[in-house]
């Protein structure tokens, strides 16, 4: 640090803007600056440790400060930081990584990459993609998308097109046309008042059926969702969703998007989210756990019915898309180490056997009664938190309630994320049980006190 402690709080109020944040809240309630970190801690700039339960923002999935990440990121940056893979040039780390995510992902038949920097990249190449596909086939018609409500799919312009919630999307509108979304398998909330989620997922797919004919399904180009969806609370559907889906759409020969930034490499067991609900999706985005968040770096994977649209003969296909930092030598050298270390220590294992510790203690926080629900799978959880449990009204971040709740935590050496009213827990994937003990006990203790707080 060349800055002192007082100088970096005071520039950053200055100058920095935080995503996600007004910066007026910001103002009033200065960040916390984190300096260092190692393993599944993280400490800030005055040396406090700090349990890190969101693996930053659900990506360090193989823990911070690893060795073997730090070697190939210095034995690459020794040979080659960077060159472009525009057109004709090319590098190793790239077209290794390449090869080892087909291999990964040869049960979902994958068979191209086209690498980006981050999530919102990497849906945004699916959705143009698609649109592309569409024309190669001779059904330019066809450019229409439908995603889910509650989904997220990052911040350009596409993306916020097919989120699904109103936060993300009003202060950018007009967004693009053409996007339309269905209700998603959420148990706590749905407007059928349906309890039972088999038969949530079969209305949800009856929708999806419904809006696709509505649309007219020669207009529709793609449906996209996340397996679970994360931001939009951690709705884990039932097993017999993504299979209804699947079917839904190729009823429809509408492509499937799968979008796997949080759900990929490991973190609901599997090592895609569409695998653990055994569907192979046409297209995959995928990004934060392909190298643990060291160096920025998304993908999006084709299948074979996607890719071979642009390898027939005499019909022109030029991507015109891309980005200077598609296939970054650095980012990929990382994600080649970060894959070694997911699948020898069977982080997506970890993640199944771990997370069950850690969902199976999720019902002790119900004795709360800003508790509304509960629910997981693998290490992705949430405790949604409501202002009285009958009338399942939202308890928001900004609340005092939840302010007291998120700075008793951090008292008490944890970061917890409440993102709207859902408390997130999406640790480090290399999380163990003796972690989920410290979770558990830190977050009785800031339940308890933010409770004491209303008294
Ligand atoms: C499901 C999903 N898709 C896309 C994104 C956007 O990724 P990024 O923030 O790397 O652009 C996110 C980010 O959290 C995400 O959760």
């Amino acid at each position: 640090m060349t800055m002192s402690i007082e100088a970096l709080r005071r520039t950053n109020a200055q100058h920095m803007l935080h995503p996600m944040i007004d910066p007026k809240a910001v103002a009033a309630a200065p960040p916390l600056i984190i300096d260092r970190a190692q393993g599944v801690h993280v400490f800030d700039i005055d040396g406090k440790r700090y349990l890190d339960t969101v693996a930053s923002l659900w990506n360090v999935n193989v823990g911070h400060g690893r060795p073997e990440l730090k070697a190939a990121i210095m034995a690459q940056l020794d040979k080659l930081a960077y060159f472009s893979t525009f057109q004709n040039t090319s590098n190793p780390p790239a077209i290794e990584l390449s090869a080892r995510l087909m291999q990964m992902f040869a049960r979902e038949n994958m068979k191209k990459v086209l690498f980006s920097s981050g999530g919102s990249d990497a849906v945004e190449t699916a959705m143009k993609l698609a649109r592309q596909y569409w024309q190669l086939q001779g059904k330019a018609q066809r450019t229409k998308f439908i995603s889910l409500k509650l989904g997220y799919h990052g911040v350009h312009f596409g993306g916020a097109s097919i989120n699904g919630n109103p936060l993300f999307r009003t202060a950018y509108e007009p967004l693009m046309p053409g996007c339309f979304q269905v209700e998603s398998p959420y148990l706590y909330r749905n407007p059928w008042g349906e309890a039972d989620p088999a038969r949530l997922a079969r209305l949800c797919a009856e929708e999806l059926d419904r809006a696709i004919q509505y649309q007219g399904p020669d207009t529709v180009a793609a449906f996209v969702a996340e397996p679970v969806q994360g931001a939009g609370g951690v709705i884990v559907p039932h097993e017999s969703y993504w299979p209804l889906l699947r079917a839904v759409c190729d009823k429809h020969s509408v492509l499937l998007i799968s979008d796997e930034v949080v759900t990929g490499f490991g973190r609901i067991g599997a090592l895609c989210g569409a695998r653990a609900f055994g569907v192979a999706p046409d297209m995959m985005a995928m990004a934060k756990g392909i190298n643990s968040g060291y160096v920025p770096l998304g993908a999006t994977l084709l299948n074979e019915r996607v890719a071979s649209a642009f390898e027939q003969p005499g019909v022109p296909a030029a991507l015109m898309h891309g980005y200077t930092y598609s296939g970054h030598a650095l980012a990929c050298a990382a994600a080649n180490a970060n894959l070694d270390i997911v699948a020898n220590e069977d982080l997506a294992g970890n993640a199944a056997r771990v997370g069950a510790l850690l969902n199976a203690r999720l019902p002790e926080f119900m004795r709360y009664p800003h508790v509304g629900d509960v629910r997981g799978l693998g290490l992705m959880s949430a405790l949604e938190l409501v202002a009285d449990r009958s009338g399942k009204a939202p308890l928001m971040v900004a609340t005092p309630y939840v302010q007291t709740l998120v700075g008793a935590a951090r008292s008490e050496g944890a970061i917890i994320r409440v993102q709207g009213n859902r408390l997130i827990l999406s640790p480090p994937l290399v999380f163990t049980a003796a972690d989920v003990d410290e979770t558990v006990r830190i977050l009785h203790a800031a339940f308890a006190h933010a409770e004491r707080s209303l008294s």
